[in-house]
């Protein structure tokens, strides 16, 4: 079995998979609520609540699987991108658990445990692919060629999609995580209603700062008081400009292999227009439960990548970017 830890971000998650790639059980502990008040993730505070949830996840992870230590082969953790305060408290735990029952380690890409969600459960998605990862802090289109590896075919030149979510949601006056609750909102909004175009980069590559640009003017010049009125509608018009950028994109990436090759992962990945758009193409949009950060994805990956023997591992560190 496998146990997986995640602490790249605001979520505190561990996970246990068996390692014929059947999922155990999995235990994500949000911190969203306790950055709410910021209008995102502190960093700092973020380590701090690691450090406090970090056992106890771990310990319902195994108690969900039924397991105890012992049933433990393999450590996997995230090493990298992410905040390094809130990574370090993930690695530091799992080396100590690999390290005092003499186990390897396996330091997990995040990037590549977003794709390898595709890998979980009954009914895996088997490459060659070609994956949209549309997330919090990325936003690229990938080349897999198999599980274990993934070549970048196109990225965003400025902000990521789940970020343009939370910032337009943050304008629009519906507080953190905004993804989600702009996601909601946009249901009872006519699409139409604004014309907010997304520029075009050459390439496979994305760019979301224009359309956040013309969501701030939007706002800015609507007459006082109409914004209650109108909120809606900008969501359900901002949604669909950044949908459709991802879908156009996605498409082209997956070129003459036809959408059925093409699959989506990553926190954005839950966006219930973007699954609407796709539904009906034959592309693979990976578990709701599994697009936002979770432990179970790392666990996937972990089956893919090179493990540290004991103890080698007790001076790798983790990295916050990919460069
Ligand atoms: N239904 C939704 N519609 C739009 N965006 C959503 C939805 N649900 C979640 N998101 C967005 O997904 C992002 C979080 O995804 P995820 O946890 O994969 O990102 P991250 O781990 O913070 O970033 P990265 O994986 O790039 O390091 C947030 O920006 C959030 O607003
Ligand atoms: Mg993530």
């Amino acid at each position: 079995m496998i146990l997986a830890l995640e602490t790249s971000c605001d979520e505190t998650a561990a996970a246990c998979l068996a390692v014929d790639g059947r999922l155990l059980s999995s235990v994500v502990a949000s911190q969203a609520g306790l950055h709410a008040r910021y209008g995102g993730v502190v960093p700092e505070v973020a380590s701090r609540r690691h450090l406090e949830l970090v056992v106890p996840v771990v310990r319902e992870a195994l108690e969900r699987a039924g397991a105890g230590l012992d049933a433990v082969e393999t450590v996997a953790v995230t090493q990298g991108p992410g905040l390094i305060g809130a990574l370090l408290v993930g690695l530091s735990a799992a080396k100590a658990l690999a390290w005092s029952r003499r186990l390897p380690l396996v330091p997990v890409d995040h990037l590549h445990g977003h794709v390898a969600s595709l890998f979980i459960g009954p009914e895996p998605a088997e490459p060659p692919l070609v994956c949209l990862l549309a997330s919090g802090g990325h936003t690229m289109l990938l080349d897999v060629p198999e599980p274990s590896s993934y070549r970048v075919l196109g990225t965003t030149l400025d902000d990521a999609a789940g970020e343009a979510f939370d910032k337009g949601a943050r304008l629009l006056g519906l507080g953190y995580p905004g993804g989600p609750a702009l996601d909601r909102l946009a249901q009872r909004g006519d699409p139409d209603a604004y014309r907010f175009p997304v520029a075009r980069v050459p390439g496979l590559d994305f760019s979301f700062s224009g359309v956040k640009t013309a969501l701030m003017y939007a706002v800015r010049d609507l007459p006082a008081g109409e914004l209650e009125r109108r909120r809606a509608d900008l969501a359900a018009s901002y949604q669909r400009a950044i949908v459709r950028a991802l879908v156009e994109r996605a498409l082209a990436a997956a070129g003459g292999a036809g959408a059925a090759r093409l699959a989506v992962v990553g926190g954005v990945a839950a966006n219930s227009e973007l699954r609407a758009r796709l539904a009906g193409t034959g592309a693979i949009l990976t578990p709701l439960e599994l697009c936002t950060d979770n432990a179970a994805m790392i666990a996937s990956a972990a089956r893919y990548t090179r493990g540290i023997p004991y103890p080698d591992y007790l001076g790798i560190d983790a990295y916050a970017s990919l460069s």
